[in-house]
């Protein structure tokens, strides 16, 4: 019997949504206030969820606590408080929208994580506004 676990976290980080291919009033058009050449922040929260059998030694699926340490390690230390167009390398050639952002948290977990649990990534980017990946 597979169990969803799920463990929140958050990060600030400011980006702008621009597309070098483009004109400025291309972008304008497209992005509006998000393509400001002066970058805005929001206030993530990112809800990682495993899913997996419950080892039947220990009753968890995952430790939390190891879950907790992979998040912190592999993702919010690389984003809060970072710009994330000019100081993290994978947007450096995609546009951190939220929905880059949850699939590169994605992969970043996946590449630690057993490969007997399963990963989902919700990321709020606003109270109103989320993504989640996989789809
Ligand atoms: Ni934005």
């Amino acid at each position: 019997m597979k169990v969803k676990v799920n463990r929140k976290a958050h990060f600030n980080a400011a980006h702008r949504l621009f597309n070098p291919n483009w004109d400025d009033a291309k972008n304008q058009e497209i992005f509006g206030l998000c393509n400001n050449p002066y970058f805005h922040g929001h206030n993530y929260n990112l809800v990682v969820s495993v899913i997996g059998e419950v080892d039947p030694d220990t009753g968890y699926v995952i430790d939390m606590k190891i879950l907790k340490d992979i998040i912190e390690n592999e993702v919010t230390s690389k984003l809060d408080h970072k710009n994330l167009n000019m100081e993290v390398k994978e947007f450096a050639t995609q546009i951190p929208t939220a929905e880059n952002i949850a699939i590169v948290c994605y992969n970043w977990i996946r590449e630690v994580l057993p490969e007997n649990l399963e990963l989902k990534i919700t990321l709020f980017e606003t109270e109103r506004n989320w993504v989640e990946y996989p789809a």
